[in-house]
């Protein structure tokens, strides 16, 4: 691991955690150079406050009911998040639309996983939406976040072969296998301050990324 001093960051999770969970593991087997300053979730029954609680990092919820409308949620999310002054905000199952004023906020600094080889398969069920289409490959994608949804530079994939037997669930289960490699690798690049957003394009190593990295 780099000598270099771990950067600081903010994960929002809704849900099971399974991506937080794996970006916890790779920190604690000092393979992922951060510090987790907090995470949120914008429910207070998220199963990955948990293991959080285990590992000592902070929790905070912040429930999206209680809110009038997306912006004013926002708004109290940048607020909790800016306290801590994060150099990346991550999501990781963060099942929440971002208003453009929150996504223009972390402009560079907000990375989300989606479970697809972007472009193809934005939304929701991309797993059905891979067999349903036919495609003999699906994955997973690590994107920067921008106002067009599940449309932002996509820094590092992964893929699977998709198999005659699969259902969404037996395709799913392995596309989220790899989404654990997946994350910690692309967020550990990050980390590694090797990677830069400029004028909506990613540098790597000061080099345009032309095609997204595969592991
Ligand atoms: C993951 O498969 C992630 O890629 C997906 O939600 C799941 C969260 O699981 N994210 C999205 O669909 C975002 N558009 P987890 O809570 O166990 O990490």
């Amino acid at each position: 691991m780099s000598n270099t001093h771990p950067i600081n960051v903010v994960a929002l999770i809704s849900g099971r955690g399974s991506n937080l969970q794996s970006l916890i593991n790779a920190q604690q087997q000092g393979k992922l150079n951060v510090e987790f300053s907090s995470v949120i979730s914008n429910r207070d029954d998220a199963a990955g406050l948990q293991f959080c609680e285990r590992a000592n990092i902070p929790t905070t919820v912040i429930n999206h009911t209680l809110f009038k409308d997306r912006l004013s949620y926002d708004k109290e999310l940048i607020k909790e998040i800016d306290r801590h002054n994060p150099y990346l905000i991550i999501l990781a199952g963060f099942m929440r639309i971002l208003s453009p004023e929150f996504v223009a906020h972390y402009s560079g600094r907000l990375v989300n996983i989606h479970p697809s080889l972007l472009p193809n398969f934005k939304g929701l069920h991309t797993h059905q939406q891979a067999l349903d289409a036919e495609a003999t490959e699906h994955g997973a994608s690590v994107h920067f976040v921008t106002e067009e949804l599940d449309g932002g530079p996509i820094l590092m994939q992964t893929a699977v072969k998709v198999k005659e037997s699969d259902d969404a669930d037996t395709l799913s289960q392995r596309v989220l296998k790899q989404e654990h490699k997946l994350y910690p690798a692309a967020v550990q690049l990050i980390a590694e301050r090797r990677v830069e957003l400029k004028n909506g394009k990613l540098y790597v190593d000061d080099s345009e990324l032309k095609q997204p990295l595969r592991i």
